[in-house]
């Protein structure tokens, strides 16, 4: 039997990549796991116990909050307060940021944004369903409460982001900018094991991810570009294959290992797109171009954007290089 690598094992090992790691991230990242672990206990009993449908309440983006997205969202906050290294987090289920008031947060060196749960309109189906996290060095003086300012940083500051999706098994999947690792939740053990080492993405690939719903509502080019997608041409091996779970981490994850396009643009409904810069596309925008591929708003890096507000959302064009810039040549007429 090959020996199995457990996450705490592999973080603790990757430790040795930063010369002056003082094993804060470390933390961090063994939070996370831990966060994990009973955020997957939670959604694989929602049918079960009550703990299904509408909390009755909306968000601050004004959609109805599920009560397991309000569990999920706890969970990791619980994590991050107790752990000490993180003075605040910023949550796509909270208006503002929450900085952490102890003396050990505020000596924190790092800030967490996260989406605790995405794709939270698939929970009471079963289908697939995700959270996506972020982790910044603040700028602010350690020592002080965290500031808006170490939120509302380029994707580029990033120094780790990963996901965990709720599949028919379960991954945590992350990047301290050194490639990427996946692992599975082996439950007999309750450990998440390393299967997928250094990931890397297709240049290019067979599957296209859009609500085709939306088309008649956006740029005229991207209509071309899934036109492009759906033609025969058995060099490229067009037509691709459309797949759109509506979880945008199931279908990122998929197209990552498989290699494809997800894209979400910006429409006449969501004029600004629909994805949160901070706490989806930044996080998946480090994964993939760790990975070899590509993120762009349809013209820009995504992690070049400078946001100036936390739930800040843009168009989204993330997967297979070549796809990408496809999609980005038809936006300008390219087709
Ligand atoms: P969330 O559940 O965190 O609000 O995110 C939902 C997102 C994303 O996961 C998904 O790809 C997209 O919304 C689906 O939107 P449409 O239903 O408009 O296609
Ligand atoms: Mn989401
Ligand atoms: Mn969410």
């Amino acid at each position: 039997m090959s020996k199995i690598t457990t996450l705490s094992e592999f973080i603790l090992l990757k430790q040795q990549d930063f010369p002056y790691a003082t094993g804060e991230l470390t933390s961090i990242l063994q939070d996370i796991t831990i966060a994990s672990k009973i955020v997957n206990r939670d959604v694989n009993r929602a049918g079960l116990v009550d703990i299904l449908g509408a909390q009755g309440n909306e968000n601050v983006q004004g959609e109805q909050q599920q009560k397991l997205d309000v569990m999920a969202d706890e969970a990791f906050i619980r994590a991050f307060k107790s752990g000490g290294e993180v003075c605040g987090i910023a949550s796509e289920e909270h208006e503002d940021f929450v900085a952490f008031d102890s003396e050990k947060s505020k000596n924190g060196k790092y800030v967490v944004l996260f989406d605790p749960l995405d794709g939270s309109s698939n929970i009471d189906v079963n289908v697939s369903i995700g959270t996506i996290f972020s982790i910044y060095r603040r700028v602010s003086p350690i020592g002080t409460v965290a500031t808006k300012e170490d939120f509302l940083q380029k994707g580029t500051k990033q120094v780790a982001a990963g996901y965990v999706i709720f599949g028919s098994s379960t991954m945590l999947v992350y990047t301290t900018g050194k490639g990427v690792n996946g692992f599975t939740l082996d439950p007999s053990i309750g450990e998440f094991c390393l299967s997928h080492p250094d990931i890397k993405t297709p240049e290019t690939g067979r599957l296209y991810a859009l609500n085709e719903g939306n088309l008649n509502r956006c740029d005229p080019g991207l209509k071309d570009y899934a036109e492009y997608c759906r033609q025969d041409d058995p060099i490229t091996g067009r037509p691709y294959s459309g797949r759109y779970i509506g979880s945008l981490v199931a279908d990122f994850h998929r197209n990552l290992l498989k290699g494809g396009i997800y894209i979400y643009p910006t429409t006449k409904n969501h004029p600004t797109g629909r994805l949160r810069l901070l706490y989806e596309c930044n996080p998946l925008a480090f994964i993939v171009e760790q990975a070899g591929g590509l993120a762009t708003d349809g013209h820009t890096r995504i992690m070049d954007i400078q946001p100036t507000e936390l739930h800040q959302r843009c168009g989204y064009y993330i997967g297979s290089k070549q796809m990408v810039e496809k999609a980005m040549s038809c936006l300008t007429g390219g087709f």
